[in-house]
């Protein structure tokens, strides 16, 4: 298991503290029961992996937090606010970023170009000075510019930074898709099934990135991932989600042992 961040100080001052709370929420579209009732919390500095069998509710829980979808019932509270309605771009202007299920990157732009589309969020000066591309505007580039190279550098992406993504293979794609994430300097940073479709070593490539990624920018984290293994080496705590509903919360070594999860993953009736 991993060490706590909070014990290194990697994540600040106020590593361990709640970020985000889940309470009470509920979610359905039309007659389908997405979450039911389902209430939890990530602390700061922390990397919370979410786990549950396929159509458990994880990816809306997701959608839920990044105010994609707003649920009919129940509260989340971010940073000590709460609230109602959430527009994703609000979400993303308070910190919070995400990378998706199916990879989702513009196939014909080179690498470069798709992390810094996640930059877009932060391009405060208005089109007219981006074009005019002096003063405050230009200043404002030559940072993005940094922030981009940094991340090319860390991800290790230089030799792919021209290549369209499109041509690029399945598990390359992903870690462009975790870069333009990055590029928005998140606080709280979602990953849904990072790892999927990944052979072992860009599994492993990617579990390296992420501890990194939390270890040294103080990155808190959401992580959905079917890897039992990866789940044990990379979180400090489990949320398991069964048929919109939490059935076990806690360390990952206790959450493992617990009857209800292995009855979920084995399928038996409910
Ligand atoms: N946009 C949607 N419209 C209708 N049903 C949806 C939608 N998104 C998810 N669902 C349903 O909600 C349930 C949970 O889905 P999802 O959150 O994707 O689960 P998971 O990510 O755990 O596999 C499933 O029954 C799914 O079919
Ligand atoms: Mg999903």
């Amino acid at each position: 298991m991993k060490a706590d961040v909070g014990q290194m100080g990697a994540a600040g001052p106020a590593a361990g503290a709640v970020m985000l709370e889940v309470k009470d929420v509920s979610l359905s579209f039309g007659g389908v029961k997405a979450i039911r009732g389902v209430s939890f919390d990530i602390k700061r500095g922390e990397i919370r992996a979410i786990i549950g069998p396929n159509g458990a509710g994880k990816t809306s829980m997701l959608n839920v937090i990044n105010g994609f979808y707003h649920p009919q019932a129940g509260t989340i509270t971010y940073k000590g606010a709460q609230r109602e309605k959430m527009r994703p771009y609000i979400a993303a202007s308070q910190g919070i970023a995400r990378t998706f299920q199916n990879v989702a990157l513009f196939k014909g732009m080179s690498t470069l170009d798709n992390i810094m589309t996640g930059r877009t969020l932060k391009m405060h000066k208005g089109l007219g000075w981006q074009m005019l591309r002096y003063g405050p505007a230009m200043a404002e580039e030559v940072r993005h510019r940094e922030v981009v190279e940094k991340i090319i550098d860390f991800l290790e992406i230089e030799a792919i930074r021209k290549t369209p993504v499109g041509k690029l293979p399945y598990g390359l794609q992903k870690r462009v898709e975790l870069g333009r994430a990055l590029a928005m300097e998140p606080e709280l940073l979602l990953l849904d099934e990072p790892m999927a479709g990944m052979n072992l070593e860009e599994k492993q490539d990617m579990s390296r990135f992420i501890i990194d990624i939390n270890r040294q920018m103080g990155t808190t984290m959401a992580l959905i991932e079917h890897d039992m293994g990866v789940v044990m080496d990379l979180s400090d705590r489990v949320v398991v989600l069964d048929y919109g509903q939490k059935i076990a919360d806690g360390t990952p070594a206790v959450v493992q042992a617990d009857q209800k999860v292995i009855d979920a993953y084995l399928g038996v009736a409910h």
